[in-house]
């Protein structure tokens, strides 16, 4: 699969787990496009909650910090478990030898409880069951989900971490993301999760620590909703109009450090607010032109340190007379401005 939108081609769907102590906030999941491709099997995702992988009355998953200091830390062992068990259920789930590619884990919760969350006890963790109502992955009878996909029995998923210490969660990296069959993300909370869980995967595979953006959120949820918005609307078919992603603010290619411009549609006039000439003119590279004119403004407007970024050499006559207009100049120097 590739990151491209491809709106013919038949995708293989890509599995997604999540692992959370609140896998209520991920019912949006359930709605829009993200809801539509896991209803038509472009992706699977699965919710888990953390604390099912406890063993301890109180289903505790923090301690305090070594070295003291505020917060508490996310343990490692509960992390360890549920991230082995998650994998050897997908590595299950994948192997050409199993009975289902992929079975149970009904795209929106368990028919007997209407639950929004998606199953989340998987065989080998602890026999607690389960605190959100859901089918389990395992051992369920092969429920005819149209999911074709998932990983091979030897492979391992992407492991993202979000957290504010994290890179830059980038359109780029959603791109990379997006050619993955299977991610898994790590929700941790509090001060964090202990860091020998992102050192003892990392060994074994990718695992990586983004950041939505220079804020502090109270969780990684709604960090993780946002990559997996991001991520899910490039996979193939997910978007209606299969160019869409191709125009969007920061896509690889013309939109490389570029915002997209501004959009209008009828009418034409509202409350004296003209439609711009030229969208009316279906001239098509007089069109293209202004589009290209306008990202170029509002991007040295919003984010000059993106315009600043710019490779010359994607840079026509044009667009050099336009930046000059601005008093622009594409290249370090600018990016104090
Ligand atoms: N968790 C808390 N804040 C975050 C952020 N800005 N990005 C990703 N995960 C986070």
């Amino acid at each position: 699969m590739t990151a491209a939108p491809h709106g013919e081609r038949r995708s293989p769907g890509m599995r997604l787990d999540i692992v959370s102590i609140f896998p209520e906030y991920f019912s949006p999941l359930d709605v829009s496009l993200i809801g539509k491709a896991r209803e038509r099997g472009t992706l699977d995702v699965r919710v888990h909650q953390l604390r099912d992988w406890t063993h301890d009355v109180h289903k505790t998953v923090d301690d305090t910090p070594y070295g003291g200091g505020p917060g508490m830390v996310m343990k490692p062992e509960v992390w360890g478990e549920a991230i082995d068990a998650i994998i050897a259920d997908g590595r299950a789930a994948g192997s050409p030898a199993a009975d289902s590619p992929i079975t149970g884990s009904p795209i929106t919760g368990s028919p007997a409880t209407g639950s929004p969350i998606t199953g989340s006890p998987i065989t080998g963790s602890p026999a607690t069951g389960s605190p959100i109502t859901g089918s389990p992955i395992t051992g369920s009878p092969a429920t005819g989900s149209p999911f074709a996909g998932g990983p091979e029995a030897s492979a391992t998923p992407r492991i993202i971490v979000p957290t504010p210490s994290g890179r830059p969660f980038t359109q780029e990296i959603a791109q990379e993301l997006a050619a993955e069959p299977w991610l898994l993300f790590a929700c941790g909370r509090y001060e964090g999760i202990d860091s020998r869980v992102m050192r003892e995967y990392g060994a074994r595979m990718r695992v990586d620590e983004l950041s939505i953006g220079d804020y502090v959120l109270a969780g990684g949820e709604v960090a993780v909703l946002v990559m997996v918005e991001a991520i899910g609307r490039l996979l193939p078919g997910v978007l209606g109009n299969v160019h869409s992603a191709v125009d969007d603010s920061f896509a690889p290619g013309a939109m490389r450090n570029l915002l997209e411009g501004p959009v209008y549609t009828k009418p034409p006039v509202w409350r004296g607010h003209e439609v711009p000439e030229v969208l009316l003119s279906g001239h098509h590279g007089k069109i293209a032109r202004w589009r290209r004119d306008e990202a170029l403004r509002r991007t040295v407007a919003n984010r000059p340190e993106l315009a600043a970024a710019i490779d010359p050499e994607t840079l026509d006559k044009h667009d050099r007379k336009l930046l000059d207009e601005l008093a622009f100049r594409v290249g370090p120097e600018d990016m104090a401005n």
